[in-house]
């Protein structure tokens, strides 16, 4: 074989396998933030008056200083009513009466100061060439007092702006109604334990489909609820209760997000078009031996099934086995009845079908196996009393920063396979999935390195398994607060300096991966792209055709040809 063939199949295997690894051309990437992790602004847009009566206001605009959303700041009106900015949520609340429970006592009063550098956030988006960016709606700053007596219109243009900004980019929106920044008023009178907090949520996202509809066709109604209702008071975050609160708040959680499915549905769908569903999971589960495969079923039925078979299975309603289960548990424990509450034959109706995709967050894969005598776990990272079940990291691991985060690429298709058998062949989009590092630091290659791994699995699971997963969101777009890690633990893709107050982003190898990526959607391909940032050739976004540059440009389209045929 002369060196010339040589050259020409080697270049073949090369351009077929980059061909091959493509990402469908209806697969979208993007990637997301949430409102108290990023933004700051915390107490922001102090006391403004506004008219009570917008119309007047509106013929005499000279004594209206500042046009809102085509409402009026009014200061010289003797009937105006007094609006105050943002109001405190319970995260706001919960780091300055804890700040020694947060790594290094940081508090999210400015963190990537996304509030004021909103436009920082478009321009990187673009510049990665980000399809979609996925933000959340802090509640309290949009209802100051969780309610809708009053509405921080200052706060409600901030999102309306970065909504035009993206648009004008061509990134599209993807909006979470609810990252878990609940006003304090509605957790004092029981958050998600009370159950008026249905029709409180369909009324703040009545006002958030209100201002936004228009604009954005992708909706998460709430975000892993799994994590604020099963973990939260399994933990005592904000509040201690784990044999009641965890069912009481799925429950209200899935009549929530109903109802604001179903106000979509009927006032703003007909208008605009639009996609509703809410992000579930975080976690895939393994069985620790072949003896414990139906425990690892159960526990995929409680930790997932729970916050979905009631919207996407056929029959509705709570999973049959956890149903059964926490009949039998309760009734041990003297209770009388099941501590998961029941759903009427409407409620069951209601919540079926409220979804018009499945929005998944998954991060890691964890290992179950009965509980040994003594172990108690808290669900859903270390165990289940109720599953008299225990979960372990799966041996070998590797990690990021987060300890409770194994890397385990293969659960990914697991779990997307999992949801298709369960509830049949729905669009998947992975809404967050992301990988942990510490310190100042630009060179990310194991971030890069998990995301080929987790990618290399969803496209198996697209291209083998048939699955329909229809896009992808890094978390996170740039390092943001971390929750009780503070600002240690970082998930961004662009470095935040939380050293500078100007909080500069800064891509890191990372970004300029996802670039490639996005650009020529071919792992591969962003596998080379890397290298050549590696060998210092920083542009953001090279050109695919690059790669075969040794070639030129009359054999990559011979080669492409044959690759189609
Ligand atoms: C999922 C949550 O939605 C997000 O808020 C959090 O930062 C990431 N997991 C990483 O832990």
């Amino acid at each position: 074989m002369t060196s010339l063939t040589l050259f020409v199949l080697c270049g073949l295997m090369h351009i077929c396998r980059g061909h091959s690894e493509k990402f469908p051309p209806n697969f979208k990437f993007g990637a997301a933030t949430s409102s108290y992790q990023v933004e700051g602004g915390w107490d922001a847009d102090g006391v403004w008056s506004r008219a009570l009566t917008p119309s007047h206001c509106g013929r005499r605009p000279v004594s209206c200083s500042v046009p809102l959303m085509g409402l009026y700041y009014d200061d010289d009106e003797s009937s105006h009513k007094e609006i105050r900015g943002k109001g405190q949520s319970i995260w706001d609340r919960f780091v300055h009466e804890n700040r020694d429970k947060i790594a290094n006592n940081a508090t999210g009063d400015v963190a990537a100061d996304s509030y004021h550098l909103w436009r920082e956030d478009v321009r990187i988006a673009a510049e990665m060439g980000l399809q979609f960016y996925r933000f959340s709606i802090n509640w309290p700053r949009i209802l100051p007092t969780g309610f809708v007596n009053e509405i921080n219109e200052v706060g409600a243009k901030y999102y309306s702006d970065l909504i035009d900004a993206l648009l004008a980019e061509g990134i599209e929106p993807v909006v979470t109604i609810y990252h878990w920044e609940m006003p304090v008023k509605i957790l004092d009178l029981g958050g998600w334990a009370n159950p008026l907090i249905v029709d409180w949520f369909g009324d703040f996202a009545r006002v958030v489909f209100n201002l936004y509809a228009d604009r954005v066709k992708t909706w998460i109604t709430i975000n892993e609820s799994v994590m604020f209702c099963d973990y939260f008071y399994n933990i005592g975050q904000f509040y201690k209760e784990p044999e009641f609160a965890p069912f009481l708040c799925n429950k209200h959680v899935l009549l929530a997000h109903a109802t604001a499915y179903r106000i979509f549905e009927k006032e703003f769908r007909p208008k605009y078009e639009g996609r509703i569903s809410l992000s579930n999971s975080v976690i895939w589960i393994e069985p620790a031996s072949p003896k414990d495969k139906q425990l690892a079923e159960l526990g995929r039925e409680h930790v997932t099934g729970r916050y979905s078979h009631p919207i996407f299975s056929k029959k509705g309603g709570w999973p049959h086995s956890i149903e059964k289960l926490m009949l039998s548990y309760s009734l041990k424990q003297g209770y009388n009845q099941s501590r998961l509450p029941a759903f009427t034959k409407d409620e069951i109706e209601f919540v079926k079908g409220t979804a018009d995709f499945f929005a998944l967050n998954h991060y890691s894969t964890l290992m179950i196996r009965p509980a040994q005598q003594g172990e108690s776990g808290k669900w859903f990272l270390s165990g289940s009393p109720e599953l008299n079940a225990f979960l372990k990291n799966p041996p070998n691991a590797s990690y990021g920063v987060a300890h409770d985060l194994p890397v385990y690429p293969t659960g990914i298709r697991r779990q997307l396979a999992w949801i298709k058998k369960r509830y049949g062949d729905i669009d998947i989009l992975i809404t967050e999935n992301g990988f942990s590092t510490t310190g100042y630091n630009l060179e990310d290659y194991d971030r890069i390195n998990f995301m080929k791994k987790y990618l290399e699995q969803v496209l198996l699971s697209i291209k083998v398994d048939n699955v329909s997963v229809i896009g992808f969101g890094v978390w996170s777009l740039m390092d943001n607060f971390e929750w009780l890690s503070g600002y240690k633990h970082k998930f961004g893709l662009y470095e935040v300096d939380y050293e500078n107050e100007k909080r500069t982003r800064t891509p890191r190898a990372s970004a300029y991966f996802y670039a490639c990526l996005i650009k020529n959607r071919s792992l591969h391909i962003a596998g080379e792209c890397l290298h050549m940032y590696h060998s210092k050739f920083k542009r953001l976004v090279p050109n695919g055709t690059t790669i075969t540059q040794n070639g030129g440009v009359l054999l990559t389209a011979v080669l492409l040809f044959f690759c189609k045929l």
